[in-house]
């Protein structure tokens, strides 16, 4: 996601819909404080955000591009989904009757994008499926794809609510692993605490309420961040873990029989995530194009993100029986499948300064070029993938 940073006090206000919205969002999460030991931070997000009709991704209101909170990789050019599709060809070309599942397709902008690709190529796949937890944003990639694609590539495409039991083919993600929950936690310089949520009568909003640890597992994961992060000083230090990521890759190896899973995201590796100088960790919350630290401004009509550990992701996709066929930075992994020769030589100079400005935004480090990496896993398939073949960055995880 490119954006602004900014504080609360300079958010634009929701209008009275919107605010109303939220109010009913409130509600049922205030239904939750008070089961079993209270609402954990993880728990408060994926209320947030999925909440059926009400949480961030399951409301109509606009999300992508330039009217709504967030821009991403494929909105900001379809040049980004072509070299995706160049990817994913190489998979598919090693595989018979392979096909394509997308998870959190968004707008539909990459799902385009890929589609045409592979068409051009004469590589379509079997059939495109895409995983969308949210009704509002399945019917809006109906709509989109309808109304650009043939007859033909439309009757491949398909809707899931949950994954398939078998699959052969390329499973693709872009920007979806940072949106799973994350638990919040606070090393102090003698404790740990873990990140619960509760009412606060007087401000009328939901804040944060710090308790000791309670899950052995996530006292674990605190005891491997004490070693890696040193001393801590008094204004301790905040960070997050995401204890569903190996869950989430034992359902996505379970579901691929043969074949690729490519994952692109912002994030680090373990190192460089819990890194001491990262005090104030990654959670960000983000509206109108504006990112900002408070996760309790208006629920739902914000996104809840943070960071991927890529460590972390390779980690549980290895216990999973998947093999690590690649990590590199997004730059790298768009120039190794010809992003440059994509633009036509023969194009106007207006098209060429476009298409140059969607490029440097893609690559550059200081935009999405190294903040952004691609991680690849395969399941019985040889050979090396393309995307990863200018500079393969394991040994960094
Ligand atoms: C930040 S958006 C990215 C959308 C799109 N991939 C893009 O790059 O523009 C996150 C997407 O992931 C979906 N999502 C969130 N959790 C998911 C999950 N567990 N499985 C599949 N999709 C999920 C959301 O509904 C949304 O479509």
């Amino acid at each position: 996601m490119r954006q602004m940073k900014t504080g609360i006090a300079q958010l634009p206000q929701p209008n009275a819909e919107q605010q109303a919205l939220s109010v009913d969002l409130i509600k049922i999460i205030k239904r939750s404080l008070h089961r079993d030991d209270g609402l954990r931070f993880s728990h408060f997000m994926e209320q947030v955000l999925y909440t059926p009709a009400l949480g961030y991704y399951a409301n109509g209101l606009a999300k992508f591009g330039a009217g709504g909170d967030f821009i991403t990789a494929p909105e900001v050019s379809p040049l980004f989904g072509r070299c995706v599709g160049r990817q994913i060809a190489e998979v598919l070309m090693r595989l018979s009757n392979g096909s394509v599942l997308e998870l959190g397709a968004g707008s539909g902008a990459l799902a385009e994008a890929i589609l045409l690709a592979l068409s051009e190529i004469d590589c379509l796949p079997v059939n495109y499926a895409i995983l969308e937890p949210s009704a509002s944003l399945q019917q809006r990639q109906k709509e989109r794809l309808a109304a650009v694609l043939s007859d033909d590539v439309m009757a491949r495409l398909i809707w899931l609510d949950c994954l398939p039991e078998d699959f052969t083919g390329v499973i693709v993600g872009n920007e979806v692993a940072d949106a799973l929950p994350v638990e919040v936690v606070r090393l102090m310089p003698d404790d740990a605490q873990q990140a619960f949520v509760h009412w606060d009568e007087a401000t009328e909003r939901f804040d944060w309420d710090w308790q000791h640890i309670v899950q052995p597992e996530l006292q674990a994961s605190v005891n491997q961040l004490r070693a890696m992060v040193g001393e801590v000083s008094h204004r301790g230090y905040v960070t997050e873990l995401r204890p569903v990521l190996p869950a989430w890759m034992a359902s996505l190896s379970q579901t691929l029989r043969q074949g690729a899973i490519l994952l692109i995201d912002y994030g680090y590796s373990r190192r460089e995530y819990y890194n001491p100088s990262r005090w104030m960790g990654s959670l960000r919350a983000h509206y109108q194009q504006r990112a900002h630290n408070d996760p309790f401004w208006f629920p739902g009509l914000q996104d809840l993100t943070a960071h991927v550990d890529f460590t972390a992701l390779a980690e549980a996709g290895f216990a999973a029986g998947l093999t690590v066929a690649g990590y590199t930075t997004q730059s790298n992994f768009l120039l190794a499948l010809g992003l440059l020769d994509l633009v036509d030589p023969q194009a106007d100079v207006v098209t060429h300064l476009k298409l140059a400005q969607q490029i440097k935004t893609l690559t550059m480090p200081d935009e999405m070029g190294e903040n952004f990496k691609a991680m690849a896993f395969t399941k019985d398939i040889d050979g090396r993938l393309t995307g990863f073949s200018l500079r393969d960055l394991r040994v960094s995880l």
